[in-house]
């Protein structure tokens, strides 16, 4: 790594297609490879701190992306690896996110993964029991069930948790850090 900026790695998906588990060995790989100053911003922990008391509208999502987005433009900007995973489901808000992270980290400074996992499989592992509660109607406005989804048109990275192994998506993801330089 130059040492001179830092860059984001920005997850994106649907709830339960495997987010905060491949940003925690995407996380852990860059550490096995000499990158300490390693910094994680999960959504559902962001949502207990920085943006405690949003909601799911979309109003209120965009403030908690654009939360997200400042800190990872401040963390890029000091040299520091930044990893968020979060639904962030607005195709306007991650392009929005992107400009922000670029303007202080340099054009290239960002990379979109798009955790793509098919909505049946995310339902079928309910890690949270949320889609239950949204299929029951108790969680209203739920990503996927009653509330919007918009996939990315040209992420950096595409993974298929349903169809390849954790080890595998990470490796996707560390050859394009190597192809922009960053590792
Ligand atoms: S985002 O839409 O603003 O990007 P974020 O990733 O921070 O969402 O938080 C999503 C987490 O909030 C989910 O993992 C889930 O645990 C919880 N959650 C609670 N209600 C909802 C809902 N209506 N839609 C999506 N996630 C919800």
């Amino acid at each position: 790594m130059s040492g001179k900026n830092g860059f984001t790695i920005w997850f994106t998906g649907l709830p339960g297609a495997g987010k905060s588990t491949l940003a925690g060995l995407t996380h852990e790989a860059l550490q096995a490879r000499g990158v300490i100053n390693v910094e994680v911003l999960d959504g559902d922990v962001v949502r207990t701190h920085l943006s405690k008391g949003l909601g799911y509208s979309k109003e209120d999502r965009d403030t908690n992306i654009r939360r997200i987005g400042w800190v990872c433009r401040l963390l890029t900007k000091h040299g520091v690896p930044t990893i968020a995973a979060a639904i962030s489901p607005y195709r306007d808000l991650r392009g929005e996110v992107r400009k922000m992270v670029e303007e202080a980290g340099g054009s290239g400074s960002f990379i979109e993964v798009y955790v793509n996992c098919p909505l049946e499989e995310c339902e079928r592992r309910d890690p949270k029991g949320l889609y239950r509660k949204a299929r029951s109607g108790e969680i209203k406005h739920f990503t996927g069930v009653s509330d919007a989804y918009e996939p990315p048109y040209a992420p950096e990275v595409v993974l298929h948790t349903d169809r390849e192994s954790p080890e595998e998506s990470v490796r996707k993801i560390i050859t394009v850090l190597k192809k922009f330089g960053w590792i």
